[in-house]
């Protein structure tokens, strides 16, 4: 045989060995995949920030929901006190190797009132963060808002059930532009707002807590299950279709950046393969995430939404509807798992409905008993790939930023989080993937950062990359496994969950016995 046809040959074993190594979650690190691809790590203002009323800050529907509950470790106003420790945090980044770091700027920090004088030492603190994130050559990745609205504006006037807040929050992102935009690349209008409004307004489980009965998941004080959900989400939309006019007439042409939109996105699995249950997943997709994408990538609801929430749902004018078409740069997806449904189109036929019930599916969620056992979610790395195809074949392919990623566990002192390790590094080679599959993804952010304090679980489970202390009063940062695994892997080391698991064993922390 010729040489040529040996080398050939040759080659193509080698590639068949990388495939399969691959395929085993080895041999594998940032190279892979396109050169502008970002890796970074999120968090978000009140869940880390703390100082909450130090320096002129004002409270938010945030800081009110936290004051509800109680718990034994750690003080939601203190959070990890990145307010103070801002340039420490930034040592991590630098230390884990990160791109670029999400975090959301505290409206009622900046804007103490929510409209009108702006806090100096707010204003202050951020340009602080973000000069020296630039000057570690990391990216600040901006929200504006992430469910921590001004208080006074709740109470004033309802918040997002009111249009009056299209203003306020437009003239909010306005001194946010005006402020940081010279330096800030990559904007986010609003986290979540999907689960904004359906925990906020239908089961009220999440500021700013209002539901009716019998529809709350707790007992709520205040709310109409039935239609505040589609108004608030209404507002919400026209509130980002306004800042977003703001950006690209004022400040584009000179700061050259990108505004997008956050939802927690799910890939929805089918039960059985009955056209009913097929059916239930479409509109788990169409209300879920559609309720957003449709607007503001087609200038209107899904049908399926204006059919069965029929007047409940408003209507968009014919330039409103403009306005939300193709106004966001890219999507932001922050994913956990999947949800298997079942159709429930039982639920038609009973009044009143709220948003789950015009919905008529039934979502299994992964077994709630999980919440006594060590981790959250179920490692399901296959369906972040479902749900990526699925943006891409249904809203033009937009360009995606996961901006969250990662595994709940119970707040402990081990840094031995190998179970993290391997979701963060499934889910890292699904996305690549996807990538490789054609999808528009152009970042990674592991939710999150450190262990924060979180809005489902408060200190009793987090998701950080960096355990920290909460029984010490300086709040002290330790990397866990997952840390020096993400690390590994940006520096362009090929990295297996195992060799790494071993050097990290004996890193439990001195102060375990104080908790
Ligand atoms: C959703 C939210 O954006 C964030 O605030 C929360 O803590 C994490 N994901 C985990 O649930």
């Amino acid at each position: 045989m010729r040489v040529e046809v040996w080398l050939c040959l040759l080659h193509l074993c080698l590639a068949l060995l990388r495939v399969i190594a691959r395929s085993e979650g080895k041999e594998y690190n940032r190279y892979d995949f396109p050169t502008d691809f970002v890796f970074g790590a999120s968090t978000s203002a009140y869940q880390v920030e703390g100082a909450a009323l130090e320096d002129g800050r004002k409270p938010s529907i945030y800081d009110t929901f936290a004051h509800r509950l109680e718990y034994d470790t750690g003080n939601p106003d203190v959070a990890c006190d990145q307010y103070h420790k801002y340039k420490e945090d930034v040592q991590l980044m630098v230390e884990t190797g990160l791109d670029a770091y999400r975090f959301s700027i505290s409206w009622s920090r900046l804007i103490p009132d929510g409209r009108g004088a702006i806090n100096p030492k707010g204003l202050r603190f951020y340009n602080n963060l973000i000069n020296e994130l630039i000057s570690h050559g990391i990216e600040p990745h901006v929200t504006l808002l992430h469910t921590d609205l001004p208080q006074v504006l709740e109470d004033e006037y309802r918040g997002f059930l009111n249009p009056k807040i299209i203003e306020d929050f437009t003239s909010y992102a306005d001194v946010c532009f005006r402020e940081f935009g010279d330096r800030v690349r990559h904007w986010t209008t609003f986290n979540e707002a999907n689960i904004f409004v359906f925990g906020g307004y239908d089961v009220g489980n999440t500021p700013p807590s209002r539901c009716s009965f019998p529809f709350g998941f707790i007992n709520c004080t205040k709310g109409n299950s039935t239609t505040e959900p589609y108004i608030a989400a209404h507002h919400i939309l026209l509130a980002h279709g306004y800042a977003v006019k703001l950006y690209k007439d004022k400040y584009k042409a000179k700061q050259h950046g990108l505004i997008g939109f956050n939802l927690l996105s799910y890939h929805f699995a089918p039960f059985t393969d009955t056209r009913e249950d097929m059916l239930a997943g479409q509109r788990s997709y169409d209300f879920f995430m559609g309720w957003f994408m449709h607007p503001l990538t087609y200038g209107d609801y899904p049908e399926i939404m204006k059919k069965n929430a029929g007047t409940r749902i408003p209507t968009f004018t014919k330039n409103e509807s403009k306005l939300l078409k193709g106004s966001i740069d890219f999507i932001g997806i922050n994913y956990y798992t999947a949800i298997v449904v079942k159709d429930n189109s039982m639920s038609l036929n009973t009044t009143p409905r709220d948003y789950i019930a015009d919905m008529a599916t039934q979502w299994l969620f992964f077994n709630t008993s999980a919440l006594s056992e060590k981790t959250i979610f179920p490692n399901e790395p296959l369906s972040l790939e479902r749900v990526l195809k699925y943006y891409k074949d249904v809203y033009e392919n937009p360009i995606i930023f996961i901006h969250e990623n990662g595994q709940a566990a119970s707040y402990n002192t081990s840094t031995d989080d190998s179970f993290r390790v391997e979701y963060i590094r499934d889910h890292v080679e699904s996305l690549h993937n996807a990538v490789r599959n054609g999808s528009n993804a152009k970042g990674y952010f592991v939710w999150s950062l450190l262990d924060v304090y979180e809005l489902l679980f408060g200190f009793d489970y987090t998701f950080g990359i960096y355990y920290v202390d909460y029984n010490d009063p300086n709040l002290t940062r330790h990397p866990k496994l997952s840390q020096q695994w993400y690390s590994q892997f940006l520096k362009g080391r090929n990295t297996t969950a195992d060799i790494q698991m071993n050097q990290a064993k004996d890193t439990t922390i001195s102060t375990r016995s104080s908790i």
